[in-house]
């Protein structure tokens, strides 16, 4: 495998502009695809506004800005937009079926070389490589949000992921100013598996009303120095998704300690999905 100079990310939501953003930064050709127009025209909008803040703060210079937009292409279609990929990253909805039916289509658009990265949560890489007739081109590269300001991928090694794919896709990920770290292909790799249980025991302390939704959270900023408080990092990664990730978990390791707490069920299916619709833990404005 050469180096990688065309990178098409599917899915232009949260993750998938912010993978767009970095890549086009770094240099790259990139195609966005998403289903829907409107969506794809807003996930261009908001990478042009997070340029902008980048430009404001210094981080980037006003020519770099429009060299990096100008790389940016949008298709809506997955599999034209994978035709001439060096590399496939896909970021739709945390649905198993959803992505192995994508990653179908994917093998069979993109060229023999291309790598197929999936951005999932939990979703098993060693399952969706899979399906296609490349498992050892098939990978996890797993980006924080906000992906333009978060410095890991989790990168994830499928059972068949062979060593040069790997390498690639860590080596791109440091062109990228990320910090890869290599892992291999469990439920919810490392991150998700530490992270997610206390997110979920945080909303068992709520519903049990241990304390307040602000109490929790302080005592994890204030006593424990994480940046953010549980209830409010699963706002912004979104209640359904959390949700998404400890069913897997769940089911998964079939341990009951991974079971989700009935109030985030409950959150989910009243529509409270954290900061992206409003309203989560707590309420959100505009
Ligand atoms: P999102 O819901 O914001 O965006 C997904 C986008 O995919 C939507 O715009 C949808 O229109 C599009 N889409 C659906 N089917 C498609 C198809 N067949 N072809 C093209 N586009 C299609 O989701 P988000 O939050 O960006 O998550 C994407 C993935 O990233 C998920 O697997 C999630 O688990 C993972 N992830 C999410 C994080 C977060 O904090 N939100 C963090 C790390 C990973």
């Amino acid at each position: 495998m050469s180096g990688i100079e065309r990178v098409t990310v599917i899915g232009g939501g949260t993750m998938g502009n912010g993978i767009a953003h970095v890549c086009a930064q770094a240099g790259l050709d990139v195609v966005l695809v998403d289903l829907d127009q409107a969506v794809l025209d807003a996930g261009l909008s908001t990478i042009a506004r997070n340029m902008d803040r980048q430009v404001k703060k210094d981080l980037l210079s006003p020519e770099d800005k429009v060299a990096a937009l100008g790389r940016i292409s949008g298709v809506t279609d997955a599999a034209d937009g994978a035709r001439e990929a060096d590399l496939v990253v896909e970021a739709v909805p945390e649905r198993a079926e959803l992505k192995y039916s994508l990653f179908r289509t994917l093998d069979e658009a993109s060229p023999d070389h291309a790598i197929l990265a999936s951005n999932t949560s939990s979703i098993s890489i060693t399952e969706i490589a899979a399906r296609t007739d490349r498992p050892e081109r098939v990978i996890g590269m797993h980006f924080m949000n906000p992906v333009p300001v978060m410095k890991l991928v989790e990168v994830i090694r499928g059972l068949a992921t062979s060593d040069e794919t790997t390498a690639a896709v860590v080596a791109l990920s440091r062109r990228l100013g990320k910090t890869p770290v290599e892992v291999n292909d469990f439920p919810g790799f490392v991150s998700n598996r530490v992270l997610m249980p206390m997110i979920n025991e945080a909303v068992f302390a709520l519903m049990e009303g241990v304390a307040e939704a602000e109490a929790i959270d302080q005592v994890m900023t204030l006593g424990m120095a994480h940046p953010m408080g549980p209830l409010t990092l699963a706002d912004l990664i979104g209640l359904d998704t959390c949700l998404s990730i400890l069913e897997v978990l769940h089911r998964e390791l079939g341990d009951d300690r991974y079971r989700p707490c009935p109030l985030l069920r409950k959150y989910v299916a009243a529509g409270w999905l954290g900061r992206k619709s409003g309203r989560g833990f707590y309420r959100y404005e505009g």
